[in-house]
């Protein structure tokens, strides 16, 4: 090969090289170029979102400082609003102590004004002498809370009572010096009996009874048992007490007897059961100090509560009591209770006889009612008799009629200067709650509100003189021929005055006959 050709051949490989890196280059520049516009477009793409996201934020900036602005301005309002409402409620708060203070004020007015009320009440019941009633409503039991309750009490002097099955009968208001509501205990009602206790000490009659359908409380609230003791047992400590706290000026003497009323009969609770009675007749007297007794009946010599406790509760293991459609423990027989009390000043020289007198009632009640057949439907017959003799006597003397059928019954003789003489009287009147009792507690408060309108008078101090009235030959104390037993004279006193004897009685002041 020529030296020409090499360099011709060698201009070509050159110039084929260089084409071949012309492409090349071209291909790199190609490539860088859409690196390039690819980079580019991502620029622009980048700066768009960048735009997008910093007008975001001026506009959440400036949002934050709208809110901060409007934060601030409500922080500050609130706090001006909390300074305000905390010198409100300062007000507020002072003014609650005095609306509290006033309340507590008004509430001890009230109580004042109603402690007033009722002693006033009392006083002009007193003056009056009316026959007290006390309301007591017992408790539903189970079953009767299934159903309706046909009774409502309304504060502490009103009862309300609702025939649910008879709509077009209007409910019925009665209104007593007391109304219990079901709940209230033995204590609150003994408190409102206990001013009665006194009465007896300074030589008063005093007689409570209880009175209601049968099942509805009656022995509960005279008697009550061991967790809640009633009136009786109560009576019976008050009184001992009493005795107790004036032993410095008075010399007391207290004697207890219990009888019962079963089936027209007087049966003597604290005698030996098994001692023969055959002879012992039981009648009825009158005393000019204290009133009706029973002649024979045991008189025990108490000193102490305990002591009457125990003979009132061994008296009532011997009282008849069975069970009935409407008590498991219903009471078949009046129960009395009397505590004849001889109260001696021992300065003055003067002598008061009380007597209290407890009674107990058997139940109001319908025969169908009771379930009772045979001796039990005789025993219900009898105990209707008496009730139904007891009504007479209450209507006779609530219309002040000039004969009052005292003789009709047991109950009504021995009751006589309780219901119509010179005696402190309260009745309670007992009943059950439930729409099933509708109609026997219809019937009891329409007793009771009869009872409340007898006028016993005042009732006067049986004061026992120092000497005989003149032309008399003063021995012995017929008061205590009531008690039966106080020392040497008591015997002879009894025979006197169950025959009646006014010769042998000594002067009675005070204690006038109605
Ligand atoms: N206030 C009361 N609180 C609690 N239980 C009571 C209340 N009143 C009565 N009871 C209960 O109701 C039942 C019947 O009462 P209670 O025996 O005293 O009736 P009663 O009126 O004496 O009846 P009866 O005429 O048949 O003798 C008893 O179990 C008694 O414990
Ligand atoms: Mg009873």
């Amino acid at each position: 090969m020529t030296q020409q050709e090499e360099v011709r051949a060698q201009l070509a490989e050159v110039r084929t090289t260089l084409t071949q890196e012309q492409r090349e280059r071209q291909t790199s520049e190609d490539q860088m170029r859409d690196v390039r516009e690819q980079a580019e477009a991502k620029t622009a793409d980048a700066e768009e979102r960048e735009k997008r996201l910093q007008s975001a934020l001026d506009g959440l900036q400036a949002e934050r400082a709208k809110l901060e602005k409007q934060v601030a301005s409500e922080k500050a309002k609130s706090e001006e609003t909390l300074a305000t409402l905390g010198g409100e409620m300062s007000d507020c708060t002072s003014k609650k102590i005095g609306a509290d203070e006033r309340a507590v004020e008004f509430e001890k007015q009230w109580v004042a004004e109603s402690k007033l009320r009722k002693e006033l009440h009392n006083q002009l019941e007193e003056m009056v002498g009316n026959l007290r009633v006390y309301c007591r409503v017992r408790p539903a039991s189970k079953t009767e809370l299934e159903g309706q309750m046909a009774v409502d009490v309304k504060g502490a002097d009103t009862i309300v009572v609702t025939d649910h099955e008879n709509d077009r009968v209007d409910a019925k208001k009665f209104t007593f010096t007391q109304v219990y509501q079901p709940d209230a205990t033995q204590e609150q009602v003994f408190k409102d009996c206990e001013s009665l206790m006194t009465s007896v000490l300074d030589g008063f009659n005093v007689c409570i009874f209880a009175y209601g359908q049968s099942g509805t409380g009656k022995t509960f609230t005279m008697d009550g048992n061991d967790e809640m003791p009633g009136l009786v047992p109560r009576a019976m400590s008050r009184i001992f007490e009493d005795v107790a706290n004036r032993k410095t000026n008075y010399q007391h003497d207290c004697f207890i007897s219990m009888i019962e009323i079963y089936n027209e009969t007087i049966r003597d609770l604290l005698r030996d059961p098994k001692a023969d009675a055959s002879k012992v007749k039981f009648d009825i007297m009158r005393d000019n100090l204290v009133g009706m007794y029973v002649k024979d009946r045991t008189s025990e010599q108490c000193h102490t509560a305990s002591h009457a406790r125990t003979l009132i509760k061994s008296g009532n293991v011997n009282r008849k009591t069975s069970s009935t459609g409407l008590n498991d423990q219903s009471s078949r027989s009046h129960m009395i209770v009397t505590l004849t009390v001889r109260s001696r000043n021992i300065k003055a020289g003067d002598q008061y006889v009380g007597k209290l007198s407890l009674v107990d009632l058997a139940g109001s009640e319908r025969l169908a009612k009771s379930q009772t057949t045979g001796q039990a439907q005789k025993e219900t017959m009898a105990i209707n008799k008496s009730l139904s003799a007891l009504g007479t006597v209450i209507g006779a003397l609530a219309q002040g009629e000039k004969h009052v059928p005292y003789r009709d019954s047991k109950l009504t003789y021995l009751l006589q200067d309780s219901l119509g003489g010179n005696s402190k009287t309260l009745m309670f009147v007992n009943c059950g709650p439930a729409q099933a009792n509708y109609p026997e507690t219809i019937n009891s408060l329409n007793f009771a509100s009869r009872a409340k309108s007898v006028a016993l008078g005042k009732a006067t101090k049986n004061r026992e003189a120092d000497e005989p009235a003149e032309g008399k030959t003063g021995k012995a104390s017929t008061a205590m021929a009531a008690a039966n037993k106080l020392g040497n004279d008591g015997g002879d006193a009894a025979k006197a005055s169950a025959r009646g004897e006014g010769g042998e009685k000594k002067k009675v002041l005070g204690a006038k006959k109605r």
